[in-house]
């Protein structure tokens, strides 16, 4: 294999196995392994600095040699990302959060090559990006604590979170398609291999059987995948992408949706179609699952610089009050949380046996 073949492959298998890290220790661990690996050592280790005291904490015995490099270093140099080599001595500048430096420490026995050079100064950033953008978050969740959560949270927090759980959404549906789905998919065809190629009565009928299970959890994993996915595509209007989720409602129960959408006068934001499309989606998935309905209507369309999406059926209604009482359902919560994060208002009309009718105004 060629170099750079062969530095593309660790960096790939660098950065997979990084991706699946989510702790500080966790990334920590893997680094140093990495590095031990790479450089041939037995040990490294973590130091850190507090800028303010500048004092040094180091966590296990260090040599000589160690600690007075870590006094050269000057503060300039202590920029995340940097990897500073010195007397024998390989310093990495993770990461900063807030007054603390964090440093790993390698003492090498023998000069390192170009190879190894380019490598570490690779892993360096991949790790340093990692790291910065954990302390980021947990700043953030920092933050999220002064407020009371009694109170609301500022709309950019609700925002940022929201944005936060769509990416997750994605890649989750990415996984399950890549993953579970393909696996279902090769055992189908391998069990229509194994019957074509089979005359036994008993094991034919067995394995058609499983096979049933097989498409069944096919058609319900692209399913799931499709409902958790990021729902546009280039160039698709909102009203085209809810139009799928009226169909699949109609597939899905007895329900007839009824749908007036008007041509939108305002070009709409991607974070405004997301939050319109995860909206209805609830309101049409409790239809199915808790109302009882024969009938959705559903309109939405905009006026002096506002959004209008408005909601019926005439289901079984409920009471609001109790409703708001039971902290484990996330669904209407999630809707008002949505329509907080746009600065919008949202009003739910309904009680029991009556259905139930929603009002969101959103600006634009
Ligand atoms: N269209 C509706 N008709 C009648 N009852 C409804 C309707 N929508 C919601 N509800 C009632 O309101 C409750 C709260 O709804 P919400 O969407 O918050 O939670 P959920 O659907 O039970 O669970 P989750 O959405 O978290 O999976 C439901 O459990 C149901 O009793
Ligand atoms: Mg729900």
């Amino acid at each position: 294999m060629d170099l750079e073949m062969e530095i593309n492959l660790q960096l790939n298998n660098f950065k997979n196995n990084l991706s699946n890290k989510t702790t500080f220790h966790s990334i920590i661990t893997f680094f140093m392994e990495e590095i031990k690996n790479l450089l041939s050592i037995n040990d490294c280790y973590m130091v850190q600095f507090h800028k303010v005291q500048k004092i040094y904490c180091i966590e296990k015995f260090i040599s000589k040699d160690s600690l007075t490099n870590l006094y050269t270093l000057s503060q300039n140099e202590m920029v995340p990302g940097n990897c500073i080599e010195f007397n024998n001595c390989i310093n990495f500048i993770l990461g900063n959060k807030k007054e603390l430096t964090f440093i790993l420490c390698c003492e090498i026995n023998n000069e390192i090559n170009s190879y190894q050079r380019l490598l570490l100064n690779m892993y360096g950033s991949f790790i340093n990006y990692k790291i910065e953008q954990m302390f980021l978050s947990l700043c953030l969740i920092d933050e999220l604590k002064i407020y009371n959560p009694e109170k609301d949270y500022p709309s950019w927090i609700t925002q940022f979170l929201l944005h936060l759980a769509e990416k997750e959404r994605n890649s989750l549906a990415q996984e399950l398609h890549d993953t579970i789905l393909q696996e279902q998919i090769y055992l189908n065809h391998k069990i229509e291999h194994i019957l074509s190629k089979n005359r036994d009565k008993m094991l034919v009928d067995d394995l058609a059987e499983v096979k049933e299970l097989i498409r069944d959890n096919i058609y319900y994993l692209r399913d799931m995948c499709n409902e958790i996915r990021y729902p546009f595509l280039i160039q698709e209007s909102i009203h085209q992408a809810i139009g799928g989720m009226f169909q699949c409602t109609e597939l899905r129960s007895n329900i007839k949706v009824q749908y007036r959408g008007t041509d939108l006068t305002c070009e709409l934001s991607e974070e405004l179609k997301i939050n319109i499309y995860r909206i209805i989606q609830e309101l049409l998935n409790n239809a199915i699952k808790h109302s009882d309905a024969t009938m959705v209507n559903i309109e939405l369309f905009d006026e002096n610089q506002k959004l209008f999406l408005n909601y019926s059926d005439n289901g079984k209604g409920m009471d609001m009050v109790e409703i708001s009482k039971d902290t484990r359902s996330m669904g209407i919560f999630g809707i008002r949380a949505r329509i907080k994060s746009m600065d919008g208002s949202i009003k739910f009309e309904t009680s029991p046996g009556n259905g139930l009718k929603v009002f969101g105004i959103i600006p634009i």
